[in-house]
């Protein structure tokens, strides 16, 4: 039965203002067309290796944004790589000043990703070096150059010394060196440099326990706190890996007090189901956006922190790695556009609950159907957890097929250079962070959060494995082995899709036949991913161990 609700908006006054200064969505495009980690069809903005030129498309996804209260975009891929390289000069600088025109229509200001070497690649130079004149000199006329064809261009976001990008580590400096050297070419023209702290090595030795990705960003920039520019903005990642479904939240927040930051989440759904599953993220970002720091004692929770407030920055906010395409419904698969309307109301307002948005997206999407929006309310609000439980336990991360990340792979990234281990042995498995006998990464928080991690009996289960390794045999809170729990969820994981199928399967007739169809689809892809997730998963810490499951359920040997 549908409902009807009726309001009284004639008599309302409602003031809303954005918490968030900066409230961004990255896009991750590049010129010929593809988007890095895209999964929603192809570019909207650039095609063999061209910017559109009908922008009509453009104009709705404007709209789009501002409609959910985003005010900034950059529009290419933080790997700039030849081509995109040449975005800040001509001929492809009028086509960004014709991209820019249409987002201001809306409020929103266009940033570009740039190359650190591109006065190498650009301006002939046989050096990038932030100190070196000549490469102070060439930035700054491509300062004035990009300023006079763009006058409201945001600025730029720079991905330096990371993954195999360039940066100022090349010539023995500091990432505030490198920075603040574009910080000041651009402050005239009132730009931004945002300046991403996904900064580790990834050629490591698996061989070597002791070097730990984790502590990486804390390391490069804790002591840089207080060295940057007014126009410079740390992008910090919400956890201190990379965009898995569970992490602890980046130790950075709370660490930098003189220094503006934003958070960067993932609304692509890279590690979390690649817009096949259904992983409704909001539930996730705000126990990040809720997470207490105790930077300042209790009650110094990252969301004050991100918004500037905690310790009075200048500018503040989030920024989200962004999900569209050029699919028809923008995000590929409809489910995955709650999460880039969560994303936006969230860094409108964090207060809001998940499930509050929850609901407005689906009202918004189905209309007030009752039956309706119960089943995909409760299919969204469970989602993260069914795909926590039939993919990767307890924290550990990375089970996955090496590059594309999509599906099981649970040796995948074990012995690679890119600092991604679990240790699975016979015994057990998990990642010792303590102080105590491990990489020491625990002291990065501050107390009593510290402590919290460093020790098996207050460490939150669902992080267990990222701080701590555990023998299979060992006991859980509820009294289940390590072991158990593993299966239990893994069977739990895939009983929760078989339950959307059904609850999916109640709405023929009540939303549309396309959207019916299309999530129909989906959820079989789902179910039968899920089912070869848990059977991968459980056949391995069978074998490792030789134990079954309790319950007598089907694992293959
Ligand atoms: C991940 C992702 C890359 C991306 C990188 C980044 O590692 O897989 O595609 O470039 O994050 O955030 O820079």
């Amino acid at each position: 039965m549908s409902r009807l609700r009726r309001g009284t908006l004639g008599r309302k006054e409602i003031i809303d203002n954005p918490v968030n200064p900066i409230r961004m969505i990255n896009h991750w495009d590049n010129m010929d067309g593809s988007v890095e980690r895209g999964y929603a069809g192809q570019s909207i903005f650039y095609k063999d290796y061209q910017i559109i030129e009908d922008l009509e498309r453009i104009k709705d996804y404007a709209r789009l944004l501002a409609s959910v209260g985003i005010n900034s975009l950059t529009i290419n891929n933080v790997n700039v790589h030849y081509q995109e390289t040449k975005l800040i000069c001509e001929p492809y600088l009028s086509g960004i000043a014709r991209l820019a025109e249409v987002f201001r229509n809306y409020g929103l200001k266009v940033y570009l990703s740039i190359n650190f070497a591109a006065p190498m690649q650009l301006g002939g130079l046989e050096t990038a070096d932030p100190l070196d004149e000549r490469v102070r000199k060439w930035w700054q006329n491509v300062g004035k150059e990009v300023w006079r064809t763009v006058p409201d261009l945001g600025g730029f976001l720079v991905k330096a010394d990371s993954e195999n990008r360039p940066g100022p580590f090349t010539y023995g400096r500091t990432h505030a060196d490198g920075a603040n050297m574009l910080a000041q070419a651009i402050a005239p023209f009132d730009g931004k440099v945002i300046w991403r702290c996904f900064v580790y090595n990834c050629h490591v030795d698996w061989r070597d326990r002791k070097t730990d990705r984790a502590k990486a960003a804390y390391d490069h920039f804790k002591k840089l706190d207080g060295q940057f520019d007014d126009n410079v903005v740390l992008q910090i990642k919400n956890g201190p890996m990379d965009f898995q479904i569970r992490e602890p939240i980046s130790p950075l927040f709370g660490a930098l007090e003189a220094t503006n930051q934003i958070m960067e989440f993932q609304i692509t759904q890279e590690y979390t189901g690649q817009q096949k599953h259904i992983c409704y993220l909001a539930p996730m970002w705000k126990e990040c956006l809720e997470f207490d720091t105790y930077a300042k004692g209790q009650g110094t929770l990252v969301k004050d922190i991100v918004k500037g407030e905690t310790f009075k920055n200048i500018h503040g906010g989030i920024a989200g790695v962004c999900n569209i395409g050029d699919s028809q419904c923008w995000t590929g698969s409809p489910m995955a556009a709650v999460n880039l309307y969560g994303f936006g109301r969230l860094c409108w307002n964090p207060d809001l609950s998940a499930e509050k948005i929850a609901k407005e997206w689906i009202n918004l999407t189905f209309g007030m159907d009752e039956t309706v929006e119960e089943a995909v309310l409760e299919i969204l609000l469970t989602s993260r957890k069914a795909y926590e439980d039939y993919t990767v336990p307890l924290g550990i991360g990375w089970m996955v097929n090496v590059s594309h990340h999509y599906g099981p792979n649970i040796e995948g990234y074990e012995y690679s250079p890119w600092g991604t281990y679990h240790y699975a042995d016979y015994k057990g498995i998990g990642v010792d962070r303590t102080v105590k006998n491990g990489t020491g990464y625990t002291a990065q928080y501050h107390e009593p959060n510290a402590s919290m991690y460093e020790n098996k009996e207050t460490c939150p289960e669902e992080l267990l494995l990222f701080f701590h390794h555990i023998g299979y045999d060992e006991k859980l809170k509820d009294g289940r082995t390590l072991l158990q729990y593993i299966y239990d969820v893994h069977f739990a994981g895939v009983e929760q899709v078989q339950k959307y199928v059904k609850l999916w399967r109640n709405l023929e007739g009540k939303v549309s036949n396309a959207y019916y169809e299309k999530v129909s689809n989906e959820l079989e892809v789902q179910l039968k991913d899920a089912i070869e997730w848990q059977d991968i998963v459980n056949t391995y810490f069978y074998r490792k161990t030789g134990i079954g499951d309790e319950k007598g359920r089907k694992i293959y040997p």
